[in-house]
């Protein structure tokens, strides 16, 4: 299969925006706690970048976890399964999801739902980039950095087969033959 990979969004704009995010989350949470929970592996960088910018007064606590949602090649199934779950318990915490993408939005439906079941002070999504004309459930989110048109994005924590996360930047995977994104 052949492709290349394509820049979309410059490392400077990224976390340019991400700043900017930190800003309203600063201002949302001033005078509280927030844990931050990052969906490993895609979320990992941007929950670094993302926190490393939140209001130092705000008390930020991290967790992790993982979970995969059965597919193959550039779609996803909508089974989720956690292989990671959380350290501590988020019941009376506020609460953030960080994530690196909502594409059809059933990753993060499912966790948000079990997330909801823990007894959290309150649950937000906060997302680096969201494809929103690939949505097939009804997702809330809160806080997103960029809206992408329905291309395959790599960098930044986003993988294509594992590859690619290193990427300072978001680019594109442009297949020669449209049939190999699905
Ligand atoms: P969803 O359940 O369809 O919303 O898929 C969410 C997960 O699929 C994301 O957390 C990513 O790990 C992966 N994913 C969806 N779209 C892309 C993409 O364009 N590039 C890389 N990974 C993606
Ligand atoms: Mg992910």
């Amino acid at each position: 299969m052949n492709y290349k990979i394509v820049p979309l969004i410059s490392e400077e704009e990224v976390n340019k925006r991400i700043g900017e995010i930190a800003q309203c989350i600063s201002r949302d949470y001033a005078g509280q706690d927030l844990h931050v929970i990052c969906v490993l592996k895609g979320g990992a960088f941007f929950m670094c970048e993302l926190a490393k910018r939140i209001d130092p007064g705000i008390n930020v606590t991290l967790d992790f976890m993982a979970a995969s949602s059965y597919g193959s090649g550039t779609d996803s199934s909508g089974i989720v399964k956690i292989i990671k779950d959380l350290d501590e318990s988020i019941e009376g915490r506020n609460v953030i999801i960080a994530e690196d993408i909502i594409d059809s939005g059933r990753t993060l439906k499912s966790l948000t739902e079990l997330l909801w079941s823990r007894k959290p002070d309150s649950l937000e999504v906060c997302t680096l980039l969201d494809k929103p004309s690939r949505r097939v459930v009804d997702m809330n989110v809160k806080y997103a950095c960029f809206t992408v048109p329905d291309q395959f994005v790599v960098g930044y924590g986003l993988d294509y087969d594992q590859k690619y996360r290193n990427l300072p930047y978001i680019g594109t995977v442009e297949f020669e033959r449209k049939e190999d994104f699905k």
